[in-house]
């Protein structure tokens, strides 16, 4: 490690031009010869061949030898030998996939959260990353946006608590151990709102709602020691967050006191004349630069202008020198100058890759997130089974990965097909398609076909959803219904065979109002990763308790959305239980305003009663601590876990107030019979909220505190904040 003088003195050594190379950064194929002879890479930037030995930081590059040549180039090329910071967007593993964020955030288990993110912290800092563009916290409560899939879901308490589970995960107990990468936080602020679901489109959040709801989870992640933070590429309250100072300066540098590196979106300074707020990219380098933005990923302002704005005083050289300063720390704490690889080896890699332990992990994860939205009794079949059919678009593929698939590869990845056939290996399994997935594909032809299979098996697993495609970045849809073929392929074959299960595959919350009647069983699974198959085979036969708990509601229809459980009061609230129509209260004519499935919900293969709950005093001061005492018993036959959650409600406050707030939760295994006591710690800053004057407080007066899960408690006690 280099001492802070260390760096000082190597950084008074660098030229201008030097320095702003350390904040830039391009993608690895500039840096492989191949690619730059045939495409000419730099050519389209403007650099010169002397300089690519200047640059700072690339990323997207193929494992540990691609990064050890490109590094050992760059070490025998730059004077200063300044190791390249390397960096990927590992967000659901390297190799070997866990499920998607959005499916984790219905483990409701940070504790696992941080062993799958150890596991792809290791499988990636083996093959050369030094740098994740993860974790994701934009809170979202838009299904039709295809980065839904990145989140944990519409809940700020879940996402600041799945978001601090990554950083600890990717980051270890020290950066420069072997197997720690660095973590971003991304994407400040407000991504997850963009209007219409639209990516990259205009987010408009008032600032009171960004600070209740979105900043909580960026912010938790910074104080847990990320090492970067990336803005976002959406205009927030008129001006695109790289260029924003409210959000950029204001919150994250003064009021955060975040001192740490700043990297842009992909091409996002450039993008700034594109929004129309920069009229040429010299002024995109003033604009992105005086937010102390620090690195440019992958265009060219700083690269071409920044020199010449240091020459004429638009900015000085110590402003310069405060980011290169940042970039040289983050390297540092890496421990790039004693082993600019990191530790880095194909050795490590083929250890590591799709190994047993980590394909135990994530098939773990798999099972601890999936939900059970319905169950008619059906599941779990009975492993005697000895007829199975599996029907349906997504049966018999290794394409459950997701959108952010990094360098899995899906040849490794186990198909449902594949992972029932292991699990039961003497049954006879067979199945057809019946209807493919594809939006707009309306042909249902295959149908009687795969009634007729249906009725040959004794049980029936039915593989649909949305393929893989669908969500994502730029992967935004209209319509987040299960497509009318689907709908209709599970009303068929379930009228066929009444032992029938529903395994949904998806990247978003979807409207399944087409199948939630007709479908006897629907397992959702998200995208589950590399062990899909296992892990779904596991689930429907009952090897494995589904304990999962959405992360995000599910509409009943498109036009509801957004809809989201912790909504605000209005002074027209609806009354009726059964959500129906009432003139004069806030609701639609031709639909309720509660979603089909519910944020926390999820069913099991045991039966959970909550028998009790106890608050050990009925009036807290803001330095005592309030306990609530929740026992639940396991009902039925079958050992399984709960999450146990917690909410509460201001009665009356100077601001408006959620009906309902998750502030706590448990997730605890019960053994068959077995009846367990949770304790919950209620703290004053729990019951904080953002003043209309801009003030984080708590004022005094009734709250109510609940367990159970949106809008369905099973017992509610007030007690008073005095
Ligand atoms: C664009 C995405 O918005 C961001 O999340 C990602 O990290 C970068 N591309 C780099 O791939």
């Amino acid at each position: 490690m280099r001492s802070q003088a260390e760096l000082q003195e190597l950084l008074s050594g660098m030229t201008v031009e030097e320095k702003i190379g350390q904040l830039v950064e391009l993608n690895a194929e500039f840096f492989i010869k191949s690619a730059s002879e045939v495409t000419g890479p730099n050519t389209s930037f403007g650099l010169r061949e002397e300089d690519l030995s200047t640059i700072g930081s690339t990323l997207n590059f193929s494992g540990a030898k691609e990064m050890r040549e490109i590094q050992s180039e760059h070490l025998e090329r730059d004077r200063n030998k300044i190791p390249m910071l390397f960096a990927m967007d590992v967000i659901h593993g390297y190799k070997t996939l866990y499920p998607i964020p959005l499916a984790m955030g219905c483990s409701f288990d940070p504790e696992l959260m941080r062993e799958c993110c150890r596991m792809a912290a290791a499988e990636a800092s083996a093959a050369g990353v030094h740098l994740t563009f993860a974790p994701m916290l934009d809170l979202c409560r838009e299904p039709r946006w295809g980065r839904v899939m990145e989140t944990c879901g519409e809940d700020a308490y879940l996402n600041s608590v799945m978001g601090v589970a990554q950083v600890e995960g990717y980051q270890g107990d020290s950066l420069s151990d072997e197997g720690s990468i660095a973590a971003s936080v991304k994407h400040l602020a407000g991504y997850g709102g963009a209007e219409s679901g639209r990516d990259y489109n205009t987010v408009e959040i008032s600032e009171h709602t960004l600070r209740e709801f979105y900043l909580p989870a960026y912010k938790a992640c910074i104080d847990a020691g990320a090492k970067l933070v990336m803005p976002s590429f959406n205009n927030l309250g008129g001006l695109p967050s790289t260029a924003n100072p409210w959000i950029m300066r204001k919150i994250l540098r003064e009021e955060w006191g975040y001192d740490g590196l700043v990297v842009s979106d992909y091409a996002a300074i450039n993008e700034l004349m594109r929004h129309g707020v920069a009229e040429d990219l010299r002024a995109c380098a003033v604009l992105a630069f005086e937010n102390q933005c620090d690195v440019e990923m992958m265009s060219a302002a700083y690269y071409k202008h920044l020199a010449s704005l240091i020459e004429e005083g638009v900015f000085t050289e110590e402003q310069l020198d405060r980011s290169v300063m940042r970039m040289l720390k983050l390297k540092n704490e890496l421990g790039l100058f004693d082993d600019p690889y990191h530790k880095a080896s194909e050795e490590k890699e083929s250890e590591l890759f799709y190994c047993e332990k980590h394909r135990e992990t994530v098939r773990r994860a798999a099972e601890e997130s999936a939900v059970l939205l319905k169950n008619d009794g059906v599941l779990p079949f009975s492993e005697d089974i000895k007829k199975i059919a599996v029907i349906g678009p997504l049966r018999d593929t290794g394409e459950l990965n997701g959108f952010w698939t990094c360098c899995g590869d899906k040849s490794y990845a186990v198909s449902v097909t594949e992972g029932i056939r292991s699990l039961i290996p003497n049954a006879e399994i067979f199945g057809v398609d019946g209807v493919s997935c594809t939006i707009g594909d309306n042909d249902t032809s295959g149908i009687e076909e795969a009634v007729r299979v249906a009725k040959s098996a004794e049980a029936v697993v039915l593989c649909v959803g949305e393929s893989q495609e669908y969500s994502g970045e730029a992967r935004c849809l209209v319509d987040i219904s299960l497509t009318p073929s689907q709908c209709e392929l599970v009303r068929r074959v379930s009228e066929a065979n009444r032992n029938t299960a529903v395994l949904l595959f998806n990247g978003r919350p979807m409207v399944l109002s087409g199948i939630s009647d007709s479908a006897h069983a629907i397992l959702d699974m998200f995208y589950p990763g590399t062990e899909a198959g296992n892990a779904a085979a596991d689930l429907l036969f009952g090897r494995a308790n589904p304990s999962g708990k959405l992360s995000m509601s599910f509409p009943k229809h498109v036009g509801q959305i957004p809809v989201y459980y912790n909504r605000t009061l209005t002074g027209r609230p609806k009354r009726r239980a059964d959500d129906s129509y009432e003139r004069y209260t806030s609701g639609y004519m031709d639909c309720g305003i509660l979603p089909l499935y519910f944020f926390g919900e999820g069913l099991s293969y045991t039966e959970f009663v909550y028998e009790s709950m106890a608050l050990d005093r009925s009036e807290m001061r803001p330095d005592e601590t309030l306990r609530v005492s929740v026992t639940l018993r396991n009902a039925g036959q079958r050992d399984g876990k709960e999450v146990v959650q917690l909410y509460l409600h201001d009665l009356v406050s100077s601001t408006v107030r959620p009906i309902q707030e998750l502030v706590a939760f448990e997730k605890v295994l019960l053994k068959a019979g077995e009846r367990r006591t949770v304790t919950f710690e209620i703290r004053e800053d729990m019951l904080r909220l953002w003043s209309f004057e801009g003030k984080h407080i708590s004022e005094k007066g009734d709250f109510t505190v609940s367990v159970g899960y949106a809008d369905h408690m099973h017992f509610t006690e007030k007690f008073r904040l005095i």
